[in-house]
């Protein structure tokens, strides 16, 4: 199907003991953002390195810009790009030198290499660091510069059909994280189909227009984000209070379903799942008020990715090494 940039069926991969793909299913509409949203361990970097063809799948079918990764490796490898966990630049090069060499190294003339490296420059906001070495750029600019480098891949100097993030912010502030997220957009805007695997909720929620929850090499809820959130009981109200000593006062007055209240003394906290946030927040305010129970904050927010998880798969292993 013309609209379908990538299909992956029944996709299993083992190593070892291991089964790292358990019959993962996938299908992204071209020129969207699809994230997979997993933990550590789920999969997700396999995944990626099937989708670009750096590793074969044990058995199951995928295809890849109307390619197949197995059969047709090299007609998928020249409409894709990759941006992996670790990206090979030159410390002691500057931005621009090392985008010129990446275009060199994929058979780019010397003058297209060039005007393709300032058009990359421009394009991610890099322009200013001029000869400046990549061992003196911050985490966000040097997660810029790989964003560049991962688009130079194409032969004619074009964007890639389809591009690949594995966890591009994972180990950046916020700043970075902002940074390569607003970089992430202006690739969109150009047709780019991007796949981009996050552990982080609010990263699949800033960028995808769908999301595949992966856990254990298998998916085990897709939608859009609201889709998803809505599956865990949509938003969440917290009440903190100023003493813990009230947490089961509270927890017997406040007009929240009892069954779904999580309670964390050492933060002082009870949190719910809530329908109408409106409601949820004044009837809240209003019941401490009225029983004279002091509060710290009351607050709504959306679900974190390990609330999610809970909801979705009964159990919360996320591991919470980094990487
Ligand atoms: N080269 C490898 N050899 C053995 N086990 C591996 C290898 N690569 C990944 N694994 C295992 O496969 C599972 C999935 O890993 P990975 O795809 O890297 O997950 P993620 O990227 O979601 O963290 C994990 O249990 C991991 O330990
Ligand atoms: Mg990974």
């Amino acid at each position: 199907m013309a609209d379908t940039a990538i299909t992956v069926e029944e996709v299993r991969k083992r190593y070892g003991d291991t089964q790292a793909l358990d019959g993962l299913d996938l299908t992204v509409a071209r020129g969207t953002v699809h994230g997979v949203l997993g933990p550590n361990g789920a999969g997700k970097t396999t995944l990626v390195r099937i989708l670009s063809t750096l590793l074969r799948p044990d058995s199951g079918r995928v295809e890849v810009a109307g390619h197949d990764v197995v059969r047709q490796a090299r007609e998928v490898r020249l409409r894709i790009g990759l941006l992996g966990q670790h990206a090979a630049l030159d410390e002691e090069l500057g931005g621009r030198q090392n985008l010129e060499l990446f275009g060199r190294l994929h058979h780019l003339g010397a003058r297209h290499a060039r005007v393709r490296a300032d058009e990359l420059l421009e394009r991610f906001d890099l322009t200013a660091t001029g000869r400046k070495p990549v061992r003196a750029f911050s985490g966000g600019m040097r997660r810029r510069l790989d964003l560049a480098a991962s688009l130079i891949g194409n032969r004619d100097g074009t964007d890639p059909e389809v591009l690949f993030l594995d966890e591009p912010t994972t180990g950046l502030d916020p700043r970075g994280r902002a940074e390569v997220w607003s970089a992430v957009r202006s690739l969109v805007g150009g047709g780019t189909t991007v796949v981009l695997t996050t552990q982080y909720l609010e990263e699949a929620d800033q960028l995808a227009d769908r999301i595949s929850v992966v856990d254990r090499g298998r998916v085990i809820a897709d939608g859009t984000v609201d889709e998803l959130k809505a599956l865990t009981g949509g938003d969440r109200i917290d009440v903190v209070l100023r003493d813990a000593g009230l947490l089961g006062a509270a927890l017997a007055l406040l007009p929240l379903p009892a069954a779904d209240v999580t309670v964390d003394p050492d933060r002082r906290l009870l949190s719910a799942p809530v329908t109408d946030r409106m409601a949820a927040l004044s009837a809240v305010v209003r019941a401490l008020e009225e029983a004279g129970v002091e509060a710290e904050d009351v607050a709504l927010r959306r679900p974190t990715l390990d609330e999610v998880f809970l909801h979705l798969t009964g159990h919360d292993d996320r591991t919470k090494e980094t990487v």
